[in-house]
């Protein structure tokens, strides 16, 4: 008999969801929407591996109901938030996810909202097709430059070096805070107060984490330039929105570049920052690109085949196992707090 592997999505792009078929009978969650905890806890008993989304709810009662045939949580995402990392690690259960397949890709979206936000590219594409330009005026939708901008990065891992090299073609000056990474010859590592002061665009690329979770409120935005653009492509989480909200309205901040909230997915209960004239909003698109989208579920599902093959999963979280089994205490679980930038 088969092993049974659950899927968070009955389709997937790419070929891995027909190769883990080939190993494993797949159970598939087949709603079309956001599968609560009890919902996949439901399809759960004897399997063997969950394969996830970053926003599926994986938590200890969906490990108990699967028991103690569940071996590997494999992630098709970078970010890991939506997992109970301590419950996983008491049990044995190795977790993975898919760093080194959608940097780049994440970094082009993140140069994106730089330049819409900037650039106020929502404001005049929707000016011009409701019919309002008449007239050329020299004061009609000004932006601010990036060329020449001074670019402050909050977490510099994979997706915050693949922003600052593109940065560099853009003639940036870029700054990143991130206790794990020195200077490289890129950028030059700062603390989070000279970056927020000195920088004209703040972008994210940390893991939300208990220590980054609103790392970005009143007092961090209150800190930035008023002409100042924050983007984030990393987790909602991380920025206090309500704080955010306030900044731009009451114009202490510029604008701002969002591709991730706190409330995801937003459905027609839309947040109050989508419909901000200098806020730019995106339904978390950062890795959809139809070649990357399909890597992270090859690599997911490679993940999955090592750990059911008997061998060390390729790409587990930090802090996890790579082989499942050993049962660690919770304190072992953490990440510190920037390591992972996303
Ligand atoms: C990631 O990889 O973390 C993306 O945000 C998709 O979940």
């Amino acid at each position: 008999m088969k092993t049974r592997v659950l899927t968070t999505r009955e389709n997937l792009p790419g070929r891995g969801l027909g190769r883990l078929s080939e190993t494993a009978d797949v159970v598939a969650w087949p709603g079309t929407e956001k599968p609560g905890p009890s919902d996949l806890a439901s399809l759960a008993a004897g399997v063997s591996g969950v394969l996830a989304l970053g926003n599926d709810p994986v938590d200890g009662a969906l490990m108990d109901a699967a028991g103690p045939s569940l071996r590997v949580i494999s992630l098709a995402s970078m970010g890991f938030d939506n997992v109970d990392r301590a419950a996983a690690a008491e049990r044995g259960i190795v977790v993975t996810h898919t760093p080194g397949v959608l940097a780049e890709t994440t970094a082009d979206l993140t140069f994106a909202l730089i330049l819409a936000a900037r650039r106020r590219l929502g404001a005049a594409q929707a000016s011009l097709a409701e019919g309002s330009w008449e007239l050329f005026r020299m004061g009609d939708y000004l932006g601010l430059d990036i060329h020449g901008a001074t670019l402050g990065l909050i977490g510099y891992g994979q997706i915050g070096r693949a922003v600052a090299r593109r940065a560099h073609g853009f003639g940036m000056h870029v700054l990143h805070h991130d206790p794990y990474a020195a200077d490289d010859g890129l950028s030059t590592s700062v603390d989070l107060p000279t970056l927020l002061t000195e920088s004209d665009i703040v972008s994210l690329h940390v893991p939300l984490t208990e220590e980054t979770r609103h790392l970005i409120s009143a007092r961090e935005l209150a800190a930035m330039k008023p002409t100042a653009t924050l983007v984030s492509t990393s987790r909602g989480g991380v920025v206090d929105e309500e704080a955010l909200l306030h900044a731009v309205r009451g114009g202490r901040l510029h604008s701002a570049g969002l591709d991730v909230f706190e409330r995801e997915p937003m459905g027609t209960e839309l947040s109050p920052l989508v419909a901000e004239d200098h806020v730019v909003t995106l339904p978390h698109i950062g890795s959809a690109t139809e070649a990357t989208r399909a890597a992270m579920v090859d690599l997911a599902v490679d993940n999955v085949l090592d750990i059911l093959g008997g061998r060390p999963a390729r790409t587990p979280l930090p802090g996890s196992p790579a082989t499942p089994g050993v049962p660690t205490r919770t304190a072992e679980a953490r990440v510190p707090a920037l390591e992972a930038g996303t």
